[in-house]
């Protein structure tokens, strides 16, 4: 359910309005087997469910708390419309302690006095249960269906035992550890997991700003730190830091939570303020490398915030092109899925569907985004395709020492100087 009609419209007629791999495949599985259905009456799809999961937005406010007026709302609603008792499991990502202001909504609201929906109503017993959601996107649909763990957090054992129930057939293919615990553990893992997450990304870009003075090389660094077990590999890419619709905003609300019960996360704004200082420092280097930026042709390799989806949301790219255009450039942007949007929001940038096009004569490129089509270019290719041979890679695609050989003036994140 969701009011958005557009998107139920969509979805009805069996299509998926945004980029997922393997999601269209599940949708159209869903709807042959007259499993999965769509609507915009949440009277209608709350009728005899015992289970609703909540996944309305929880857009950040100018504070950094993130707005829970939506999901405050379903509260009120389910209050009204559910015809049997009732689970209501918060999915989207909300502070500690969002689930106990949730029941106290709902009590209230059935508490009502002349409260206009059916006689039974005092009869209907709704529980809040928190079940985070840890998948990522363009991985989505595997994410979920092979999780590293799945939490689940309640007041009493029975609404917990619910929701563990609905992964039982997920459970019997993929076994994974259940984690079960009151509502505002399993809310706060999932602020912890996303804060700590983008604290690895900007540790990992804080020491690429070491190599880059001491002459090493961070990916080498990072892999290094990665074979020791209590640390692992993963999310040590450094780079143009982290965008998208979750890091930015969890750690801000993270924040914002610590805050509000008189703990200062100093940490988490080192966080914040190393992702905004990498942006910064590939508009530094690209400036180096061409002066004045005004009038010339600057291509992005890519603008999603990350490869395997079409989201622009705080994507990184969308900084340098926000300053490039700024500064009187002329930008162009490569990307395999998102250039519809980006020509809508941007109706002065030249958006290509292949990489060699959009780097032809440009006076420089950035790689904004690794997608598969980025990496599968070959330093020749781009030699021979720029205007001039200039290269920031703003992911660390590229071997450094092969571009140079190529005659790339090729600045990476982090790579000191090749030996
Ligand atoms: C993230 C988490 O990874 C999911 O576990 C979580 O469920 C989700 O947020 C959410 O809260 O909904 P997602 O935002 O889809 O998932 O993308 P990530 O793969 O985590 O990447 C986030 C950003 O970090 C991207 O911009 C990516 O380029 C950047 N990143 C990632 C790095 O800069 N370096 C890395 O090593 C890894």
């Amino acid at each position: 359910m969701d009011d958005d009609a557009a998107k139920v419209e969509s979805l009805g007629s069996g299509r998926v309005p945004f980029y997922e791999p393997g999601l269209q495949e599940l949708v159209d599985e869903g709807r042959a087997a007259g499993r999965l259905t769509f609507t915009g009456d949440l009277r209608a799809a709350l009728d005899g469910t015992e289970i609703a999961f909540v996944c309305v937005g929880t857009p950040g406010l100018a504070d950094g708390a993130p707005n829970l007026a939506y999901v405050e709302r379903v509260g009120r609603d389910a209050a009204v419309f559910a015809t049997n008792d009732l689970v209501l499991v918060e999915k989207s990502t909300v502070p500690a302690n969002t689930g106990v202001r949730l029941s106290q909504i709902i009590q209230r609201e059935q508490a009502r006095t002349g409260s206009p929906e059916g006689a039974d109503k005092d009869r209907v017993r709704i529980e809040v249960a928190s079940n985070p959601e840890f998948l990522r996107e363009g991985s989505a649909v595997s994410d979920t269906l092979h999780p590293d763990r799945i939490v689940i957090g309640s007041a009493t054992p029975d609404a917990g035992e619910t929701v563990r129930r609905v992964y039982e057939p997920m459970l019997a293919d993929h076994d994974c550890p259940v984690v079960m615990t009151d509502l505002p553990t399993a809310e706060l893992i999932k602020h912890a997991s996303n804060a700590f997450l983008a604290t690895r990304i900007s540790f990992i870009n804080a020491v690429a700003q070491i190599c880059e003075q001491v002459g090493a090389d961070v990916t080498t660094v990072a892999q290094g730190m990665g074979y020791d077990k209590r640390i692992g590999p993963h999310f040590l890419n450094a780079g143009l830091g982290y965008g998208g619709s979750c890091f930015p905003k969890d750690v801000a609300a993270f924040h914002h939570l610590s805050e509000s019960v008189g703990y200062e996360f100093r940490l988490l704004d080192a966080v914040r303020q190393i992702n905004g200082d990498m942006r910064r420092l590939v508009m530094d280097k690209l400036r180096s490398e061409v002066w004045h930026l005004q009038d010339k042709t600057v291509t992005l390799l890519g603008a999603a915030f990350k490869p395997g989806t079409d989201d622009l949301r705080e994507a990184p790219a969308l900084y340098l092109l926000e300053q490039l255009l700024d500064e009187g450039a002329t930008v162009r942007v490569y990307d395999p899925v998102a250039t519809g949007q980006v020509k809508e929001r941007y109706p002065q940038v030249e958006v290509f569907e292949d990489p060699i096009e959009a780097l032809t004569d440009a006076h420089a490129a950035i790689v904004c985004t690794e997608w598969d089509q980025v990496r599968a270019l070959t330093p020749a290719q781009m030699v021979a395709a720029l205007g001039y041979p200039i290269v920031i890679d703003g992911r660390n695609v590229f071997d450094p020492q092969a571009m140079e050989a190529a005659g790339v003036a090729y600045h990476g994140i982090g790579r000191g100087s090749p030996q």
